[in-house]
């Protein structure tokens, strides 16, 4: 369970008050979440502006494992898009997951998932599990190709129910990743996924490589078949359905 909350009505990032508060207080970071109602910089991932406008979920939250690895934390990041679909399932809606951190429902992006993660050569001390997901976001504009709870149900949800529920399932995940069950991460993944068996167009080191999404690995990344073989997919820029 969640040991300590951190509010904020405004902040840049949930991120950067996360990093603060580990930074100051070790002691006060096990398992803290830090909310935010507004951020003016919110970030994704490759340090991509995350829009914050509306009332949607801007949350980090901080973990000190004790038995994860360097290689674990793209398993976080799955465990977190997971996390944000069975959170979404409980009030109807069907999200599904790109890899490797959106959440998407037909197609448009209802929430990411940031990792921030401290390791050393073997072993993960610390991992800041960032989530912006979209809820009472009414007037979306369209060249975000972004959705919303609200914009799905044309209903006001409670952002904290839906938070409460992403943590304990994000926990739960993290434990299973603890006790060396990653195959049942990429079980759940491969449940809710919606990248496999999809043309994609995938910009990695600033090559583009198109072809069809043809599996996961058991590392998690992602194994694309080209024209070329079998091209294995560690790091993207972005990836794009055709
Ligand atoms: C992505 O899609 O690239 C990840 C987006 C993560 C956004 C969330 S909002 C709360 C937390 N604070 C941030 O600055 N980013 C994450």
């Amino acid at each position: 369970a969640v040991e300590n909350i951190f509010f904020f009505e405004n902040t840049t990032s949930t991120m950067d008050e996360a990093k603060k508060i580990s930074e100051n207080n070790k002691n006060l970071a096990h398992k803290s979440l830090i909310v935010a109602l507004n951020q003016t910089q919110g970030r994704g991932r490759k340090n991509r502006h995350w829009l914050s406008f509306g009332e949607n979920i801007y949350a980090s939250y901080i973990y000190l494992p004790k038995n994860l690895m360097p290689q674990d934390g793209l398993f976080v990041m799955f465990a977190g898009c997971i996390a944000i679909v069975l959170a979404l399932k409980q009030i109807g809606i069907d999200a599904k997951i790109k890899w490797p951190n959106d959440c998407l429902v037909s197609d448009k992006k209802i929430a990411g998932v940031l990792v921030d993660a401290k390791s050393d050569i073997s072993s993960i001390d610390e991992i800041i599990i960032g989530f912006g997901v979209n809820i009472n976001w009414a007037d979306i504009p369209e060249e975000t190709n972004a959705t919303s709870v609200y914009e799905v149900t044309k209903k006001t949800t409670d952002r904290l129910f839906i938070l409460d529920k992403i943590v304990q399932y994000l926990e739960a995940l993290i434990k299973l990743i603890e006790n060396k069950r990653k195959s049942n991460i990429i079980k759940l993944w491969r449940l809710y996924d919606t990248t496999l068996s999809r043309k994609v167009e995938i910009i990695s080191d600033s090559k583009k490589i198109i072809g069809k999404a043809s599996d996961i690995d058991e590392y998690g990344f992602l194994l694309v078949e080209t024209q070329n073989g079998i091209q294995r997919i560690i790091t993207s820029d972005s990836v794009r359905f055709l």
